[in-house]
């Protein structure tokens, strides 16, 4: 602990002031927190000296009238410091460094003599603090109105942004100024729950830089028990508020002492590649709490799931008829409507195409009743969960994956109705466990039922995880859509494998599409908190191929597509194509097929939000590495230095790659595959399209 400083009570007015400064461990970072005259606690932070946080206020107000935020006294201050590493289940790389500082200042609130204490958490990249209420006699039930907690920033920051909405992230991203933060301008087009929650509100993680080149990033750490952190922009003064989700009444958060509040986190750095790099959201999530991690599997997936998301092809629904009550209609006397995409044949031909290519799964969407009447009608009972199609022959399908060495990963479509879900999860749970699942897909469409409640809501958090634990008790993985956006909890339960909680690569089968600059930017953002279902590996990339006329297409070339599968981190990988499209292109669905989800190392060689980046990974248990550069709607040239390989080693690199004319719009599918011996000392040099990337296996030669 050499470096930490501890400097105490300097005296001014006629009340004692005290300030404590806290170190991080390389001592690049450091906070200062005081009292001010009035007894209000506040905070600021500095990277290399320059302000990253300007004193800022910390407390809540509680709906019984109390203000929890001057009228404070410093009881006692300690400090500590650790130094330790773990090994996650999987990962970007094979162990964590958990290594910071940590202050702990214990307040007395005067007026009611309720006590809170301050954890702060210094790494080398960043600031973690939460507020801890313990047991005591002032204060056991209480009812949060607004959290307090205030970043005023140093600057007028580059910022990416998408609008605060308590129950949808599906938006791209805007770059604007802080100050020119304008929610209400945000394009909700394609989203069903468009609903701004302030005019200035933003999401986190939010994503800045300093016009002095700081990369800032504000987020949250292990949410529990407790709504998910919006930011309320007030920006003439330059400074984000906490904004919350509220229930029915208004009240942000019901808690119970002993209690903890989420991390409020700010990664810092004057690099971007250490954003991405950071392993503080992770370490600040509590270790595993599965006993026996066996049936956790990284994996790639294939699904009868984008036939759906295309023009003129499959349905989720077996009859087209609306306005369905579940359980007064037989099933078996409703007229097919011939583009069911979940029946015995068609699926029996994605179990064949994932066992020729080596795929772990196949997500079937759209195998259960009720989908002819799902969605936009906040309705309660809509699916059951258990009753099949007629035309979905469950046990013999699973008996046939099974043959095959293959799974079949389950769909909880839930229209958004929790409640109904959660009545029902017993039984769909015993329903998976019959037929051999191990992994389920579930969804959130929709606004929320019990009514009231929102996706990013108290509730709704405590619903996620309830869901989460009851699949991991169950031996089962889980993916989910439409959730909160995670924040590190993989750590804890590593049964979840990834989120969707973002704009994924399906609004460019039927909307005007993610801008080519998308994908650099969601690994600044919501990526911080998890991997990301993203669905990567679209070949026909232009919806016209289905539907003449159609001009919504995905807005990457093919080579990109690749590359995502090593710049999009996630241990469950879907091959989002229909097996046709892949068939057409048997040469570059091989990086798709090699490609590896789990990694002992990861190197992030550039990268700037918004504009490009370049990521490295070695395989899991293996000598291999891949590489994946993209670029947003500007072309690129770089040069990738190769030191991270093993000194003296050969290797064959396999690059696949935009070919000369290639361009997301024009030419997208215009990619050329070349190998080369490479060794440590060699340097590749990439050319990417507009709206390109570039994807390379690295094999040791024999
Ligand atoms: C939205 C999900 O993101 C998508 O993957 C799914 O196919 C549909 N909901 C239907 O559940
Ligand atoms: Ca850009």
């Amino acid at each position: 602990m050499k470096k930490l400083a501890v400097l105490l009570s300097c005296c001014l007015y006629a009340i004692c002031i005290q300030s404590e400064t806290l170190s991080s461990p390389d001592g690049r970072i450091t906070l200062d927190f005081s009292l001010t005259g009035d007894g209000k606690p506040q905070y600021s932070l500095q990277y290399d000296g320059k302000p990253v946080v300007q004193p800022s206020t910390l407390g809540f107000d509680l709906t019984d009238g109390r203000s929890l935020k001057d009228g404070f006294d410093i009881a006692s201050v300690s400090t500590s410091h650790t130094d330790r590493t773990w090994k996650p289940v999987w990962g970007e790389v094979s162990e964590i460094r958990d290594k910071f500082n940590e202050m702990s200042v214990d307040l007395l609130h005067k007026p009611d003599s309720v006590k809170i204490v301050l954890r702060f958490r210094l790494f080398d990249d960043g600031l973690g603090f939460r507020y801890e209420f313990p047991k005591q006699q002032n204060l056991s039930y209480f009812r949060v109105s607004n959290e307090l907690t205030e970043f005023r920033l140093a600057g007028d920051h580059k910022t990416f942004w998408i609008p605060a909405n308590f129950d949808s992230n599906e938006y791209y991203y805007t770059t604007s100024k802080f100050s020119e933060i304008d929610a209400r301008s945000a394009d909700g087009r394609g989203i069903g729950t468009h609903k701004i929650a302030s005019p200035t509100g933003v999401q986190s993680p939010l994503m800045m830089k300093s016009s002095d080149g700081l990369y800032i990033n504000i987020f949250e750490a292990a949410l529990a028990d407790y709504p998910a952190m919006h930011l309320n922009a007030d920006t003439s003064a330059l400074s984000l508020n906490v904004l919350l989700a509220p229930d029915a009444y208004g009240t942000k958060a019901y808690l119970q002492t002993p209690c903890k509040t989420p991390w409020r986190t700010v990664i810092v750095s004057d690099d971007a590649t250490d954003i991405l790099a950071s392993k503080t959201i992770l370490n600040l999530n509590e270790p595993c709490k599965i006993e026996d991690t066996g049936f956790i599997k990284p994996q790639k997936y294939v699904g009868v799931w984008w036939e759906m998301h295309v023009p003129l092809h499959g349905s989720w629904n077996y009859a087209d008829i609306g306005n369905i009550k579940l359980d007064s209609v037989d099933w078996n006397k409703l007229v097919p409507n011939g583009r069911h995409a979940a029946n015995t044949v068609n699926v029996k031909k994605y179990i064949d195409f994932a066992a020729e290519h080596g795929f772990s799964s196949v997500l079937v969407e759209g195998w259960n009743v009720g989908w002819e009447d799902w969605a936009g009608n906040w309705k309660e009972e809509v699916f059951d969960f258990v009753t099949p199609y007629p035309d979905f022959d469950i046990a013999e399908l699973s008996e046939y994956a099974k043959s095959k060495g293959v799974k079949l990963m389950m769909h909880h479509e839930t229209s958004g109705s929790a409640s109904n879900y959660e009545r029902r999860l017993d039984e769909a749970v015993d329903f998976m466990k019959k037929y051999g699942y191990d992994a389920v897909k579930t969804g959130y469409v929709g606004w929320i039922i019990p009514r009231g409640e929102a996706h990013d809501g108290q509730w709704m958090v405590n619903h996620y995880s309830r869901v989460i634990k009851k699949m991991a008790e169950n031996d089962i993985m889980i993916n989910q859509h439409e959730p909160v956006r995670p924040t590190g909890q993989h750590r804890t339960y590593p049964n979840l494998m990834a989120c969707e909680a973002a704009r994924g690569n399906e609004f460019n089968a039927w909307s005007y599409g993610n801008p080519p600059e998308h994908e650099t930017i969601l690994p600044f953002t919501r990526l911080m908190g998890g991997p990301m279902d993203y669905t990567p590996g679209i070949f026909e990339i232009k919806m016209s191929a289905y539907q003449s006329g159609n001009d919504c297409q995905v807005h990457t070339t093919l080579a990109k597509q690749l590359a995502l599968y090593v710049t999009m981190y996630s241990p469950l990988q879907m091959a989002a194509d229909l097996p046709e499209n892949y068939e057409k292109h048997p040469d570059a669905f091989k990086f798709i097929e090699d490609v590896a989800v789990d990694w002992d190392d990861t190197k992030i060689l550039e990268a700037e939000p918004g504009d490009y980046i370049t990521i490295a990974r070695k395989a899991k248990g293996s000598e291999e590495w891949f590489v994946g550069a993209i670029t947003d709607e500007n072309p690129r040239e770089t040069d990738i230095p190769l030191s991270f390989l093993d000194k003296g080693k050969k290797y064959i690199a396999t690059i696949y790659s935009d070919a000369a004319n290639a361009h997301w719009k024009d030419n997208p599918k215009a990619y050329k595959i070349t190998t080369r011996t490479i060794t440590s000392k060699s340097k590749l040099k990439l050319k990417l399209a507009c709206g390109g990337g570039c994807a390379i296996s690295l094999r040791p030669r024999p």
